[in-house]
């Protein structure tokens, strides 16, 4: 006789593009995942509601679609303050807070006060959004670790952590890991392109945002080498102590030198210890033939650990429409399979 799946209640902060892609993914792919999700509450910046007193999950991320606020679904029912909603998910039997806000760069707020309530309360919590992680990691696995419960973020590293290397000592990280700026340098190099077209074809193609300065400034790849980095390697750098050079026009020189010598160029983020210190930097590098980077072209991502006992490792970011809403649903299996 089959077993029946194990149900997770899920609460969704934010019900924007992922937010809404990760609810479709989830309806659309209940009969393979081993686990049934089943998503209890929403909210977005205008509060939240227990769909249980709104419209159907379907229902709601189509009035979504079409420009609606959650506020507007059901306003008897509305929880206005997001600290009210995840206090209010233990005696509905949410058990994961999935948080998908928009990323808070300097200091990780509110996303990082909000997630650590639901982990000191005993919820678990994914979260895809880099501030709070890059912010604030120590403090959330403190929270967690006090209350017994689960943090998944590996939708904030642009790469999953292999399982091969755990409980290893990584000595090294380094990782294309930035989708938008990779995009960027192969436009340049294999159509000989200006930096300036090829981030003007990107932001056509919705491939980088109208302001991309997180980017192609290097940002977005420190935040993801220094999460890496915090949790493999025991950085204690702050973002802004990361060494980070980005892209821009000054890159096309760089670009023609490759072309010349057979090389590529990569934004790569680097991990390392040196001095008896974890040192993080950010910056285009050439790239061998030989290397694991070389055909990392487009919008892939990939890293490679380099460990004590295992070698380097090298670990290829799933890409496509649906990869962050597979990351976020492993992390909610892995979390609730070891309950
Ligand atoms: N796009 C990707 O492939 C990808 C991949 C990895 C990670 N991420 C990360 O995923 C996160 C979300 O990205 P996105 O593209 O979904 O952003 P988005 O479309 O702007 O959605 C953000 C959602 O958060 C809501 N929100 C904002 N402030 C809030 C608050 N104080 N309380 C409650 N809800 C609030 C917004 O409400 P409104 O709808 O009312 O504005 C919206 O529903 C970001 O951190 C991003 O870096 C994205």
């Amino acid at each position: 006789m089959l077993r029946p799946k194990p149900q997770v209640r899920v609460a969704l902060l934010g019900f924007g593009n992922v937010g809404r892609a990760f609810a479709r993914y989830v309806e659309a792919n209940s009969d393979t995942s081993p686990v049934r999700i089943n998503i209890r509450a929403i909210a977005d910046s205008s509060g939240a509601l227990f769909l249980t007193n709104g419209p159907s999950l379907e229902s709601a991320i189509a009035r979504k679609d079409s420009g609606f606020s959650v506020a507007a679904f059901a306003p008897e029912h509305l929880i206005a303050g997001a600290h009210e909603f995840i206090r209010a998910l233990p005696s509905a039997g949410v058990s994961v807070l999935v948080e998908t806000l928009p990323t808070n760069i300097v200091t990780g707020e509110p996303a990082l006060s909000l997630i650590k309530a639901g982990l000191e309360q005993g919820t678990d919590v994914v979260t895809v959004d880099k501030g709070p992680v890059v912010h604030g990691l120590n403090e959330l696995k403190e929270a967690a670790s006090k209350s017994g419960s689960r943090l998944g973020y590996s939708g904030t590293t642009g790469v999953t952590i292999p399982d091969e290397i755990a409980g290893d000592r990584v000595l090294e990280i380094r990782g294309v890991l930035n989708g938008t700026t990779n995009y960027i340098l192969t436009e340049m190099q294999q159509h000989h392109r200006s930096f300036d077209d090829a981030l003007a074809t990107a932001q056509a193609e919705g491939i980088a945002e109208p302001d991309s300065s997180l980017d192609i400034e290097g940002w977005d790849t420190a935040s993801k080498i220094l999460i890496l980095a915090k949790s493999l390697m025991q950085a204690s750098s702050r973002l802004d102590q990361v060494s980070r050079i980005g892209i821009g026009p000054q890159t096309e020189s760089l670009i023609r030198v490759a072309r010349e010598s057979g090389r590529v160029v990569r934004l790569v983020g680097r991990a390392r210890i040196w001095q008896r210190r974890v040192r993080v930097s950010v910056a285009p590098k050439l790239i061998e033939a030989d290397s694991p980077f070389y055909g990392v072209a487009g919008t892939s991502k990939a890293a490679t650990f380099r460990t004590e006992e295992r070698g380097e490792v090298l670990s290829l970011s799933r890409s496509g429409r649906d990869a962050i809403s597979q990351t976020i649903l492993d992390d909610i299996i892995r979390i609730s399979l070891q309950a």
